[in-house]
């Protein structure tokens, strides 16, 4: 398969870097899964408290016959915790790029809410997408995007997935987004490097994904992990470190990589609260109301469409 032009512009540049949708390969939705449930990896666990709290609260904003549209669901386990708590919801909207583990939660749903319609969009919820016409009456759109995916994202790039989306709710659209905005950097150099090495794993496991993919010749084993805080940037980056120095097969060149230099694989933004407000405004969303935990680290924002 030919490699796209975006990894092999980020493989010249300086720092060479990986798009990070590269780690999201059915090995690392699998990593991913168990990074969820290390101790280090507060993220998934401060969200989950946080929707049983408030999951009332949100259900009592939507009302009745809410069409739930969950862009990147994966198995759709949080999403659960919401739909127990709407009242009467139309409808469920799942997209997700991973056609396998769509319609595995899609089939997994259906068992369990037998009386919900649902609708699923095998697609990358990053490039413009359309969504089937409401088969049942729909009183709003809710968007759901927890997990703080969002800090995945560029600025400009949150910027237009919100505005999408908002567009995707509809007028009477609600929003409920998780995101991370702590700023203590060992708290989050563990959370991203964790002491019983999935993240390291899930990593590494993007060099496997790209020589699969496209013939390269990377040797995983060579690389390190590493977490680095860029306090400047509010971002976890993630790197892969060079042990030595190598040389990679790259379509019909030769990549030299030298001991001890990265290639970046994702930023993980830790978007202040303002830049939140700020994203928020801009794409035409109102806040509506914010749950943070008790640390001030994970926070549900929930939010309504402006004007
Ligand atoms: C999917 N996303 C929200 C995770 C995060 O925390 O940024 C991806 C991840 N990367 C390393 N650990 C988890």
């Amino acid at each position: 398969m030919e490699i796209p032009r975006d990894v092999i512009d980020g493989l010249r540049s300086s720092p060479k870097r990986l798009p990070c949708r590269l780690l999201w390969d059915p090995r690392g939705a699998e990593l991913f899964a168990r990074i969820c449930n290390v101790a280090d990896y507060y993220l998934t666990r401060h969200e989950l408290a946080l929707l049983r709290e408030h999951a009332a609260a949100i259900a009592a904003a939507a009302g009745p016959r809410a069409r739930v549209i969950e862009p990147g669901c994966g198995l759709a386990l949080k999403t659960r915790i919401l739909l127990d708590a709407l009242d009467a919801p139309a409808s469920y909207v799942p997209i997700d790029v991973e056609a396998e583990q769509l319609a595995l939660a899609t089939a997994d749903l259906r068992v369990h809410y037998p009386e919900l319609e649902i609708e699923p969009v095998c697609a990358d919820y990053m490039r413009t997408l359309e969504l089937p016409a409401p088969r049942r009456a729909v009183d709003r759109g809710l968007v759901f995007f927890p997990g703080s995916t969002i800090g995945n994202f560029e600025l400009a790039e949150a910027e237009a997935f919100l505005a999408r989306f908002a567009h995707h709710a509809g007028e009477r659209g609600l929003l409920v987004l998780g995101a991370d905005s702590n700023s203590d950097p060992q708290a989050l150099v563990r959370a991203y490097d964790d002491r019983e090495g999935v993240t390291a794993e899930f990593d590494r496991n993007v060099l496997v994904h790209v020589n699969r993919a496209y013939g390269t010749t990377f040797d995983p084993d060579a690389f390190a992990h590493r977490a680095v805080w860029d306090a400047a940037h509010s971002r976890i980056e993630m790197q892969l470190v060079a042990m030595r120095d190598q040389r990679v097969r790259v379509a019909d060149r030769e990549l030299v990589v030298e001991d001890g230099e990265p290639i970046v694989t994702e930023h993980c933004y830790k978007y202040p609260v303002a830049v939140i407000e700020a994203q928020l405004a801009r794409a035409g969303w109102r806040v509506r109301t914010v749950f943070p935990d008790p640390r001030g680290w994970m926070r549900l924002w929930l939010c309504e469409r402006a004007g």
